[in-house]
C-alpha cells in the first residue's frame, strides 16, 4: 500500500515513530478512499502512544511555527500541512466518538481500537513505521468489503450502533455515496434502535443528510433512511407522502415515490444543493391539502402555498438555515406550479412577463424544477410537456432580451410620481404604480422611463390629478 503514502508527512511520521519505536498507522477514510481511488481530504493518525505527543514532534519537524490545535479532553490534535488536514489520536479501547462532548481518554491495543469503529471499511490501517511501512492491517476482511461493495459493522451492529447512533445515518450515507450495499444484519440492527437518534445533535444529522443530498442519486439515501425507520426520526412530512389512496377507482400516485424521483432529476442537472431542497420539499403540503370529490378526482389544491409555509418550521427542526437560502427554498416551493398552469393555456407574452417578473434571477432553477417534476410514465403526456416547457423557455429568453424583466425595478417609483403631481403618500400612488407595473407586463407599454413617464402622465388625468408647476 505503499503507493498511497506520498504525500510528505507520511514520511516524517515515519522517522518519528520508528525512532520512539511507537507503532503508528494512516487508518479510516483515507485508507478507504485512496483503496477506492477516490480524492482524499484529510489523513487520520493512530498511534500506540499519545497523538498530541507526536502531533507537536511532527510540527516541530515541519518547521516554520505550524500551529496544532490540541484537543485535550479527547487526546486528539490537528495540523495543517501540504494541504491536507492531518489529525493524530493515540489507540482506544473505548468507542470513537469525535464530536461527542463526553471525553473518551481510555488508551487501548491497536485491535482495541480497530474494533470499536463504525464499519470494516473504516478499520483499514496501513503501518508507517519503516520497518512495516505501507502494511495493510485488516482485522475484520475491511479490503473484501470493499471489493464487495459492503458496508458491515466489525462487532456486532447492535453494539457498533449504541456506541455512537450516528453510525446508522452514516451507513445509509456511505451506502449512497459510495454505491454500496448495507449488510443485512447491519441493516436490520437500524430499526429496532432508531429512536436512539434522539440523543444526536440536530447538527451532526443535518451533516450526514447534506452529505445525502449532495450525492448524484440522493433518493437512494431517502429510501434507505425510510425502510430502516430513521426518517421518521428525522424528517415524519416526508414519511407521510407515502402510499396511493383509492376512491371510486380512482388513485392519485404516491407522492414520496414522485417527490424522490423528482430529487434525482433536479440532481442529475444541478449541483444546487437548496434547489434540491426545494424539489425535496415541493409536494410536502400534499397529505395536507388532499381532497376527493366526485366530479374531478383527487386534488391537493394550494400545496404549493402551503408547502412554503411549511418549510420554516421544517428548517428550524433540521437546523437548516432560516435565511435567504430558506426564502429560495420557499419562493420556489410556492411558484413551482406557475410554469405547468401557463402551459396548459395558451403561452402568451403576458403571462410569460408575469412569470419572469415574479421569479427574478431564479427563473431559471424553476424551470429546472419544474421539467424535473414531469414523472409520468406516459410518453406521450412527457413529450407534450416538454416541448410546452421549450416554447415558455424560447418566450422566456425572446421577453428577457426585449424587457430585461429578470432584475425588474420600475421605471418609475413612487417618489417619482408624488413629485410629478405634489402629492403625500397616498393611494393613488400605490394605484398609479400598479398600473405601470401591469402595464409593462401586459406589453401595453415597454420597459423604458419615457414610455411609463407618459403613461403615468396619463393614469394621473385619469384619476383627476394636475401636474404640480416646477
Ligand atoms: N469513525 C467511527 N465512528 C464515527 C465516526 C468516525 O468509527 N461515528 C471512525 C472511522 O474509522 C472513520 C474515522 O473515524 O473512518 C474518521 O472519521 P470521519 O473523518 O468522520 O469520516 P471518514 O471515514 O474520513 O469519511 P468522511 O470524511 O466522508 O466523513
Amino acid at each position: 500500500m505503499k503507493e498511497y503514502l506520498v504525500h510528505p508527512v507520511f514520511k516524517i511520521i515515519s522517522e518519528i515513530v520508528t525512532r520512539q519505536d511507537t507503532p503508528a498507522f494512516v487508518i479510516g477514510g483515507f485508507v478507504r478512499d485512496s483503496i477506492l481511488h477516490r480524492p482524499t481530504k484529510d489523513i487520520d493518525i493512530m498511534v500506540l502512544g499519545s497523538g498530541i505527543d507526536l502531533a507537536r514532534s511532527v510540527a516541530e519537524r515541519i518547521g516554520g511555527n505550524t500551529p496544532v490545535s490540541v484537543f485535550k479532553n479527547f487526546g486528539t490534535a490537528m495540523l495543517h500541512f501540504k494541504g491536507m488536514e492531518i489529525e493524530f489520536v493515540g489507540a482506544r479501547s473505548e468507542s470513537y466518538r469525535k464530536n461527542s462532548r463526553k471525553p473518551i481518554v481510555e488508551k487501548g491495543t491497536l485491535e482495541d481500537d480497530l474494533k470499536r469503529r463504525d464499519f470494516t471499511i473504516n478499520a483499514l490501517a496501513i503501518r508507517l513505521n519503516e520497518e512495516t511501512f505501507g502494511q495493510l492491517v485488516d482485522a475484520f476482511d475491511g479490503l473484501k468489503d470493499l471489493q464487495d461493495k459492503l458496508i458491515r459493522t466489525p462487532l456486532e451492529p447492535s453494539k457498533t450502533f449504541s456506541d455512537d447512533p450516528l453510525r446508522m445515518l452514516r451507513a445509509i450515507r456511505f451506502s449512497t455515496q459510495l454505491n454500496f450495499t448495507i449488510d443485512p444484519v447491519t441493516f436490520d440492527a437500524i430499526g429496532p434502535n432508531a429512536n436512539r437518534l434522539e440523543i444526536i445533535s440536530g447538527e451532526r444529522i443535518l451533516d450526514e443528510l447534506q452529505k445525502i443530498m449532495a450525492c448524484p442519486r440522493p433518493s437512494v439515501g431517502f429510501k434507505l433512511l425510510d425502510k430502516s425507520g430513521l426518517l421518521q426520526y428525522i424528517l415524519p412530512e416526508l414519511c407521510q407522502l407515502k402510499g396511493v389512496e383509492f376512491k371510486e377507482g380512482k388513485g392519485h400516485k404516491d407522492n414520496f415515490i414522485h417527490t424522490l424521483k423528482v430529487l434525482d432529476n433536479v440532481s442529475a442537472v444541478s449541483e444546487n444543493t437548496w434547489l434540491r431542497w426545494a424539489a425535496l420539499l415541493h409536494d410536502i403540503a400534499k397529505p395536507a391539502t388532499k381532497k376527493f370529490s366526485d366530479k374531478v378526482g383527487w386534488t391537493f389544491h394550494g400545496h404549493d402555498f402551503l408547502g412554503a409555509q411549511m418549510i420554516p418550521g421544517i428548517f428550524r427542526k433540521l437546523k437548516l438555515p432560516l435565511d435567504q437560502r430558506m426564502k429560495y427554498v420557499q419562493k420556489i416551493v410556492a411558484m413551482h406550479l406557475r410554469p405547468s398552469s401557463l402551459v396548459q393555456e395558451e403561452v402568451t407574452d403576458s403571462a410569460v412577463r408575469r412569470l419572469l417578473f415574479d421569479a427574478g434571477e431564479n427563473i431559471d432553477d424553476l424551470m429546472c424544477l419544474c421539467e424535473a417534476d414531469i414523472t409520468s410514465k406516459n410518453e406521450e403526456t412527457v413529450k407534450k410537456y416538454l416541448q410546452n416547457f421549450k416554447l415558455v423557455r424560447k418566450k422566456l429568453i425572446e421577453i428577457e432580451e426585449k424587457d430585461a424583466l429578470r432584475n425588474f425595478q420600475p421605471p418609475i417609483d413612487g417618489q417619482d410620481i408624488m413629485h410629478t403631481f405634489n402629492l403625500k403618500p397616498c393611494r393613488e400612488v400605490g394605484l398609479i404604480k400598479n398600473a405601470i407595473k401591469d402595464a409593462i407586463l401586459d406589453g401595453i407599454i415597454s420597459n423604458n422611463p419615457d414610455s411609463a413617464y407618459q403613461f403615468m402622465l396619463k393614469k394621473g388625468e385619469e384619476l383627476g390629478l394636475k401636474v404640480a408647476k416646477k
